[in-house]
């Protein structure tokens, strides 16, 4: 059986963008724009979530927030299946705004696929490994890749992609996200209902 038409047989994944830039013009934005359009011509549903609009407060454990932009969040989160976490490099590690996000978040992203991106002038991937060791302490999956840019050399002033690396490795992201997301989505919910013990997802059974 082909990849692709075993992709059809699963509902449409649902990938969520969270863009960690507090700029209004964020180029890693622009970049996880276009991800998410290519997703979409894969069959995904999605959504972006921009930390810059929402203005996050910062996370106290144990309090209950009333901000509507945290219960944006907390939506949003329950609603996905995958995700893109996209951040700029700030001396070497992801946004602020980011890791605020993600310290909301635990049991949520457990089974759940996550792609990554850095806009950086070096490669982004001390920012993106944290990312990812963050994602990994929750019991999330993580694409082996990332796709990181130096906005002033991949795009041109009004966010449009011009270099055909970025281009090609945004399609592959996105491709990847839906197809192994969808897999892994299957196999978790799978897991969830059966009776086995011997299983990662049997934890999470309530
Ligand atoms: C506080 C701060 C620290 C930064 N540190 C780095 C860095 O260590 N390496 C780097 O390549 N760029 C660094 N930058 C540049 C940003 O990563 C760069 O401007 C990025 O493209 C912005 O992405 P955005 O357009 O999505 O906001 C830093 C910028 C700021 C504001």
């Amino acid at each position: 059986m082909a990849t692709e038409s075993r992709v059809t047989e699963i509902p449409a994944i649902k990938i969520l963008a969270v863009s960690g830039s507090m700029r209004t013009d964020s180029k890693g934005r622009y970049a996880l724009e276009a991800t998410l359009n290519a997703a979409q011509s894969h069959g995904a549903h999605t959504q972006m979530l921009d930390l810059c609009a929402l203005d996050l407060p910062m996370f106290r454990p144990g309090s209950r927030s009333e901000d509507a932009g945290v219960h944006q969040v907390i939506e949003a989160v329950q609603w996905a299946d995958a995700f893109i976490l996209g951040t700029p490099d700030y001396h070497g590690s992801m946004s602020g705004a980011m890791k605020n996000f993600l310290d909301y978040h635990w049991r949520e992203f457990a089974g759940k696929l996550f792609a990554y991106l850095c806009t950086s002038h070096e490669k982004g991937l001390t920012a993106m490994e944290q990312m990812r060791t963050t994602v990994r302490q929750c019991y999330g999956w993580s694409l082996p890749y990332g796709m990181s840019f130096d906005s002033g050399e991949a795009m041109n002033a009004n966010g449009e992609i011009i270099s055909e690396a970025l281009t090609s490795r945004i399609h592959m992201t996105a491709r990847d996200l839906v197809v192994y997301g969808s897999l892994l989505k299957q196999q978790f919910a799978h897991d969830l209902a059966a009776e086995n013990k011997d299983t990662f997802a049997a934890r999470y059974r309530k």
